[in-house]
This record gives C-alpha cells, structure tokens and sequence, in this order.
C-alpha cells in the first residue's frame, strides 16, 4: 500500500482565532449539538446531543471505558493495575448526601441584580476599579469573568472612559492609571459602586446568597410517606456506597480503581460557555483505592496517566496543561488537587478546567463509615504478609495493614470532553467550500469514512453499496450517492470525516478506488480489497 499521507501538514490552528459562535452555529448545522426543547424556546443549562455529537460523545465513552476498565494503564510493576466498572442509581438514599457534605456544603454563592432580575455567581462577578491619577479621579467598572478576560475587560473600560471623555470636553489629562479588582463575594468590596455586569445600574446588586447546586426530587407516590431526595451532583457518590460489596465481590485486592461514567445534575447559577458549564452534564470518573502511605505516589501516577490519555484523543499538548490547586481553594474533601485545563476559544490566551485529579484521602468512606453505621475499613493480607516477612512489629503490623483506604480521583466531564474535541477539531480553512472542516483524531471521528459513487450509474453504485455493506458493521461508514462529489466531500469535511472512497470509472477495470485525505485534501489510490486494512491500520494506529 502507498504511504498515506494521513498527518496535516498545518499546524493546529490558534485557539483564539476560533470563534465560538461558529463552533455552535457548526453544531447546530451540522447536528452534534441543539439546545435542549428548542421548539418550546429552550431551557437555560440543557443540551441535546445530534446524531454525530452522540457518535463522538460514544467514541470518547468509549475510548475512556476501554484505556480505565478494560485495558487500564501498566503500574510501576509492569503490570496493569486493576480497575472495574459500575453503573450506580442516579438518585440513592438522601443520607448519602448529608454524609458527602453535599446537603450542608454544595453550594455557589448567588447574587442577583435587583434591576435586570439577573443572576450572577457572586465569586465571578469583580468590580474593577480604575484610578486616574492627574485630577481625573477614580472609576468603577465590573466584570463577570472569573479572570480569564480581565486585562482585556480593563483595557476596554479604560478606553471606553477615555474615549468618553473626550468626546464630551477634551482628552482626559493623567500622568497614571491603577487598577485594582475587587470580587463581589468579598465583604470588604463596596457593592454600592459596582454596576450590574449586564444593566449596568450602580448599586442594583443584592447581597451575595449561598444557593444550593442539587436538584431536589421527590420519591414515592403516597402523600404523606414521600421522601425528599436529590439528582446526584456528582457520579463519585455511587461508587463510595459501592466499595464494600466490589470488596465482598469481587476478587479485587489494593490497589485497584472502581470506574462510573453517567449523568450527573447541578443547578448551576450561571450555566455558560455552551456546554462547557451545563444543568445536565455526564462525567467519567474513577476512584482508585489505595493504603494512605502509597496515596501521594499514586497520585502521581494518575495525574500523568491522565494527561496521557487527553494527548491520545488527539489534542495538541500546547493547548493542555496542569493546574495545581491552591490551598484555599480545595474542595472540602480534598487533601491536594491538580487540574488538567485545555485552551478553549473563549478562554484563550487563558486555560479552563477540563478534568480534576484530587487526593481526597480517606474523606467519603470514613463520613459513610460514621453516617451507616458499616464498616468500611479494608483488612490487607497481602501486606500483613509482607511485613511479617520484614519482621515488623505486631503493633505496626496491625496498624498498616487494616485501614480505611485512601482516595485518588480522576474526576472528567464527557460533556466537556465534547466540546474540547469540537474546539480542537474545528479550523478554519478559507480555501474549502464551508470556510472549515472538523480535524477530529480517526479513532474520535463520529463518521470514519464516506463511501461515493463518482456518478450514480454505469455500475459504480452497485460497488460502493458492496463496499458499504462489507465496512458497516466495523466502522462508521457513511454511503452517499446525492449531489456533486465536491458538495460531499465538503458535508464530510464538515462532520470531520477523515476519509472519503471515491468510486470512479476505473474501478469497475482495475479494482482501485480514490481515497481522498480530510486534513490534506490530497488523493491517492488503493486496491478495493486493501480497504478494510487501510482502515483498520488509521483508526487503531
Ligand atoms: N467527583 C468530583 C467532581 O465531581 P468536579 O471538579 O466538580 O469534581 C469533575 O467535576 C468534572 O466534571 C469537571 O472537571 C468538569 O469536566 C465536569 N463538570 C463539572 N461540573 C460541570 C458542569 N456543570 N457542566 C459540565 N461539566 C461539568
């Protein structure tokens, strides 16, 4: 087989030169994503997923199932450690939320504006005080951005208030400007002076609230015996209720991962940035299961996994990297936590959170502990074993080798997985029909390959419908015979097919078909009966 020439020869494109609203006019066009009951004219935070959106959002799942579950990393031994799956109920006993700290502790501190009726995260919204130093006096702008934007947004309100300025006397006259930010969700900040971020009426925002993220349910159907119970926040829960019968299960020994992927629900006070921050997310996580003194190498160990693991889905390592949390910003639960952030569009030059990797030591299983009533402590015989080998003494023995096991959480959204692939995915190309084409990675692509007849007759249908028929049940192919050969290349390159098999004239004489690269646009020929293999050799290579 000729050397394909499969790899771009450009480079990815700049994250900043995307544009979100063509990343989500492409979705809608395209059919990846639509907003969630669009003929009753929406609902903020909810999403649904098109056929190839749901194609790609299967093949991350998927992706993600297969490097966790079933083939997991090598651990330092050499060997593959052992993880193992579960699907746990969305909605489980209410005391599973108070013993997580979610009923007490999940919550978002909300303001409102009194004005405009908006709504803002009080720990987003920041005044900026801009003060002119040379008889101009001192000045008050707000943003609703977490930090990403803020030089941007300063450098705008500066020059909008000089503009201003002399427009209505003449060009304002300061020897320096000092700017300063001031979160609304600090006390010390006078509210007073800041605008509403989207009315702008000074002093119009209330008192910040702390505003609970669960969705409340209720079960049962007689009045008078329901019970209140929540939508989980987070797929975690389910796998901490679940330890004890993996244990008493399965024959798993420490270490090992229990692995959920599923939905996860949060009333967020602002959902925004398409699907990045939604109402009904789903989340692929993992809890690997460990004696506390080997937690911090583990931690370690899934921290790079991780990444490992993103730069496999095809993402350029310059749009990744980690994120260590500050100490004041942990999770109530978490001993040491670490981000994997990617470049979105509309954070670049910045990064936003893409996935989470926390220590979070032996928090859950000792609040279930308490809360249940079970124990939930892991008795290791393995390692009784070894130290009576070492000749530890009883004490220590006894100490190390019955414990309440500590936590290493690998903690993604799937949801925001789709959107990084979209984002990554998408780059302009002036010189192609659409302006675009989607560069998804072959293994992530929702459609692998389109099958054409040049023309639809003198035989060349029946060859592609034979070919379709002999690659559909292995890959997603796609069979298409209406319109022009440019007009379906161009609907390919739009949902980021990375090949095309064209059936010509020649075929019908000398079995060879025209394989037409996504990235390079450029053709080649192969033998019909080298296609299965072409394929096989681009999507597991
Ligand atoms: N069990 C830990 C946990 O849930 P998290 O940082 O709150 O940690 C993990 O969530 C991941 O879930 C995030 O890194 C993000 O990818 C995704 N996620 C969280 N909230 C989300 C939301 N409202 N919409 C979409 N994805 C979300």
């Amino acid at each position: 087989m000729p050397d394909a020439p499969t790899t771009s020869p450009t480079p990815a494109a700049d994250p900043a030169s995307k544009s979100m609203d063509d990343i989500v006019a492409l979705c809608k066009r395209r059919g990846f994503v639509y907003p969630a009951s669009e003929i009753y004219g929406g609902i903020n935070g909810f999403w649904d997923y098109g056929p190839l959106g749901t194609a790609l959002k299967n093949n991350i799942r998927d992706h993600w199932w297969r490097r966790t579950v079933e083939a997991p990393p090598l651990g330092p031994d050499g060997n593959p450690v052992e993880v193992v799956g579960l699907d746990s109920a969305i909605i489980q006993n209410p005391k599973t939320w108070e013993a997580s700290g979610h009923v007490g502790g999940f919550s978002d501190p909300r303001v409102d504006c009194k004005e405009c009726k908006s709504r803002f995260r009080a720990d987003h919204v920041r005044g900026i005080r801009v003060t002119f130093t040379g008889a101009e006096g001192v000045f008050w702008s707000s943003t609703t951005n977490t930090g990403m934007d803020a030089e941007a947004d300063t450098q705008r309100f500066i020059d909008r208030l000089i503009d201003k300025k002399a427009e209505k006397e003449r060009p304002p006259v300061f020897t320096s400007t000092r700017v300063t930010f001031h979160p609304l969700d600090d006390p010390a900040t006078p509210r007073a002076e800041i605008p509403c971020p989207a009315c702008k009426t000074r002093g119009s925002l209330m008192e910040p609230r702390q505003f609970n993220l669960m969705f409340e349910s209720e079960t049962g159907a007689v009045s008078g015996e329901t019970m209140k119970v929540y939508l989980r926040p987070e797929t975690a829960q389910g796998i901490f209720l679940n330890f004890k019968n993996v244990v008493d299960t399965m024959r798993v020994k420490m270490p090992f991962g229990i692995a959920q992927i599923g939905k996860s629900f949060r009333n967020e006070v602002t959902p925004r940035n398409f699907i990045f921050r939604s109402r009904e997310f789903e989340q692929m996580e993992m809890e690997w299961f460990c004696a506390p003194d080997e937690a911090p190498q583990w931690y370690d160990f899934w921290k790079h996994e991780r990444m490992k693991w993103w730069e496999s889905l095809g993402i350029d390592k310059s749009s990744l990297r980690f994120r260590d949390h500050d100490h004041d910003e942990l999770a109530h639960y978490s001993k040491m936590c670490v981000d994997v952030e990617y470049q979105y569009p509309f954070t670049a030059p910045g990064f936003g959170e893409l996935e989470g990797i926390a220590h979070r030591g032996d928090f859950d299983l000792t609040q279930h502990q308490q809360h249940s009533g079970q124990k939930l402590e892991y008795f290791d015989q393995e390692r009784q074993v070894a130290l009576q080998n070492q000749g530890v003494d009883k004490e220590e023995i006894r100490a190390r080798s019955r414990y309440i096991p500590n936590v290493i959480e690998p903690a993604s959204g799937l949801t925001r997985a789709v959107l990084v692939l979209l984002c990554e995915a998408y780059t302009p190309d002036a010189s192609r029909p659409s302006g675009m084409y989607m560069k998804f990675h072959p293994r992530m692509a929702p459609i692998t390959a389109g099958i054409f007849p040049l023309v639809n007759k003198d035989g060349m249908p029946e060859v592609a419908q034979n070919l379709y028929m002999n690659l559909r049940e292995k890959f997603a192919v796609q069979l298409d015979v209406k319109q022009n050969i440019g007009k379906r290349y161009a609907r390919m390159d739009e949902a980021g097919a990375p090949f095309c098999f064209t059936i010509d004239g020649n075929t019908l004489s000398d079995q060879t078909l025209t394989v037409r690269h996504r990235d390079t646009q450029a053709q080649e020929r192969i033998g019909l009966d080298h296609v299965e293999r072409f394929l096989a050799e681009h999507v597991e290579g």
